[in-house]
């Protein structure tokens, strides 16, 4: 075992630095940035144009990268929604082979989504899953297949799978939409310069991060906030995830704009709030930081690296190197995979192996 970590002292931290490869294997051959078009292998030009919506389903962590591309979607136009898969039974059924149902599963072996994908099936619908696993139950059981090719993940809480689902999602997405819409969504050259570099931005992050400084002055506290708009509320919703699976402390995530109908009452000296700040729209996410400071919260600020100064009233500062507004969030998560993790060591948790936990759940 201690050969298979590498080095490291947990298959965990081995995972999230091995993310600039993994996504480079997820990229690899499928994205031509010069010439800003995407093939994905199994997809010929024109494989969606008769899509009409796209459901997502799927559970944890690849529930939070369906979210990333649903709203990836629905900004290029095309309806789409993100269904937690446990809860699909109560979703408007997809009608015809045009609903397209799109099971987001890093094993393969979820029992929820499992099940959602085949009221799906019964119901007619188009089925195609995006996996990690080669030959895993949702490959049979869907119509057509997308690997995310990340490597095989050890470590329970999800790491670099996470990345490449984002990443593979935002590829699929925009096949979808080009075959849709017949006609290449005008921000994609950009957005594809972007991602030719992200794996050297994620090195960035693994390189310099202030993560483990920051985990040494929070440790102790016992509840933790997280909040983001848009996609940095999917962003803010992994970042609790991560940290309640491995620490056992408590973490919530919600929508920055939710924080005064509820959560601000939470808020205390003993309640770090980090914030996701992504895109152009989160400077109200800034005055709700400022709020929850104003009652003494610690205040964890994740942001492009150029906002620093403009946000130097937070207590402590995750800078993320400057990208594309739609995947930014995915350095986002890497800084706060890093806080978890330290935080759990500090905590002395057993970080590959939480209590309770399994990194497959296979009965519902
Ligand atoms: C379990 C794991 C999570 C994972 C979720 C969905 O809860 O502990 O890390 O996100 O299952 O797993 P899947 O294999 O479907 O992506």
């Amino acid at each position: 075992e201690a050969a298979g970590k590498a080095g490291y002292p947990h298959f965990m931290l081995k995972e999230i630095y091995e993310q600039p490869e993994s996504l480079r294997q997820t990229i690899h051959g499928r994205v031509d940035s010069i010439n800003s078009t995407i093939e994905l292998e199994d997809f010929e030009d024109g494989a969606f144009t008769d899509v009409d919506h796209v459901q997502f389903v799927s559970m944890g962590t690849s529930n939070h990268a369906a979210m990333y591309a649903a709203a990836h979607l629905t900004e290029l136009g095309i309806p789409a929604d993100a269904y937690m898969a446990g809860e699909y039974a109560e979703a408007p059924r997809p009608t015809t082979e045009n609903s397209l149902v799109i099971a987001v599963t890093q094993s393969g072996e979820t029992a929820d989504t499992l099940n959602a994908i085949r009221r799906a099936n019964n119901a007619g619908a188009r089925t195609l899953a995006v996996t990690n696993t080669v030959g895993s139950s949702v490959t049979r059981e869907c119509d057509e297949s997308l690997f995310i090719r990340a490597g095989p993940e050890i470590g329970v809480a999800a790491s670099k799978t996470f990345t490449s689902q984002v990443i593979a999602l935002t590829l699929l997405s925009e096949c979808i939409a080009e075959d849709v819409n017949e006609t290449t969504n005008p921000g994609r050259r950009a957005m594809l310069g972007e991602l030719a570099d992200l794996p050297g931005d994620i090195q960035q992050v693994l390189d310099e991060t202030p993560a483990e400084e920051i985990a040494d002055a929070l440790f102790g506290c016992k509840s933790y906030f997280f909040l983001g708009r848009g996609s940095a509320r999917a962003a803010a919703l992994e970042g609790a995830l991560k940290l309640k699976e491995i620490s056992y402390e408590h973490a919530e995530g919600f929508a920055a704009s939710e924080l005064k109908h509820g959560p601000l009452a939470l808020v205390t000296e003993e309640t770090p709030v980090f914030g996701v700040i992504t895109g152009e729209d989160d400077l109200k996410t800034v005055s709700n930081l400022k709020e929850v400071q104003a009652r003494g919260a610690p205040v964890i600020v994740v942001a492009p690296a150029s906002l620093e100064r403009d946000l130097e009233f937070a207590d402590y500062f995750l800078p993320i190197p400057e990208t594309h507004s739609s995947i930014a969030g995915v350095l986002a998560n890497i800084q706060l995979q890093l806080v978890s993790y330290h935080i759990a060591d500090q905590l002395g948790r057993p970080i590959d192996k939480p209590r309770n936990l399994a990194k497959s759940v296979t009965v519902e």
